[in-house]
């Protein structure tokens, strides 16, 4: 079983001091949450300060965003080695508001996902379909696709050090999740689809789920054999509904 984790994407929120004391409450919180990894993705701007608040806490940082190469005259744009820099462990990598709000096409996200693996931060590569897909049964197609375009830059042998989120774009701020069933089913053709392109760790890959993940429906959703984790937007900006999130994974898990 890959170990679980638990990723708060807190999107374009808060401030440096809500920041902070949301960062400081989640560090309290997940020290009696040794099983489960726990990340927290902040803007850019409190990356590092609130690596400062981290310090002797197990929760590990990531951004939500990089671009390619190592600097240069790229206005406005942050790369890996910088957020290396500042102490991330993770990056997240095709989120379905840069595909689709910055026309990040599959080329671009599959280079972004090489340009993290090469400064060792782990992309947490994001893939999922819109209603208009999954109501005319294209789901695997369109995730395939995803896939396919990052297998081919990345290739095979690096693949495993990714971690992959299944956010369908209808669940993402909507409210509504994909039930525990549809997650697996989706999380289960994702592994397959991997082990078939020669993904050799793909049974042990980790596959977390997002969109409306909350702590109602965590515990169904962490409970199915194929989700081993979420990606949190909107309940990761509270200590409190996060930290419940984290508590379920931590009892999901076997010891
Ligand atoms: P949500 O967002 O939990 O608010 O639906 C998830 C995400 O966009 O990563």
């Amino acid at each position: 079983m890959p170990r679980c984790l638990i990723a708060g994407n807190w999107k374009m929120n808060g401030s440096l001091k809500d920041s902070q004391a949301l960062a400081l409450a989640i560090a309290k919180g997940a020290q009696i949450l040794p099983k489960v990894e726990v990340v927290i993705i902040p803007p850019f701007p409190y990356l590092a300060p609130l690596k400062s608040s981290l310090v002797d806490s197990h929760v590990k940082l990531g951004a939500q965003n990089l671009y390619l190469g190592e600097k240069g005259a790229f206005t406005g744009e942050v790369s890996g080695p910088m957020l290396k820099d500042v102490g991330c462990h993770y990056v997240l990598v095709g989120h379905s508001e840069r595909r689709t709000l910055f026309k990040e096409d599959h080329v671009l996200v599959a280079e972004k996902c090489k340009a993290a693996l090469e400064v060792e931060l782990i992309p947490i590569l994001c893939v999922g379909e819109s209603a208009y897909e999954r109501e005319n049964n294209q789901t695997q197609t369109v995730i395939a696709s995803q896939l396919e375009a990052v297998i081919k830059r990345v290739g095979i042998k690096h693949f495993n050090h990714i971690v992959i989120a299944y956010e369908p774009i209808w669940a993402i701020g909507t409210g509504i999740n994909a039930t525990q069933e549809q997650a697996d089913a989706v999380h289960a053709f994702i592994r397959r689809y991997l082990m078939q392109n020669g993904v050799d760790l793909a049974a042990t890959m980790r596959i977390l789920y997002g969109g409306s993940m909350k702590a109602e429906n965590a515990a169904s959703l962490l409970s199915m054999p194929n989700v081993n984790g979420g990606l949190i937007g909107a309940a990761s900006l509270q200590a409190e509904s996060f930290l419940k999130i984290c508590a379920t994974a931590e009892e999901a898990i076997t010891p």
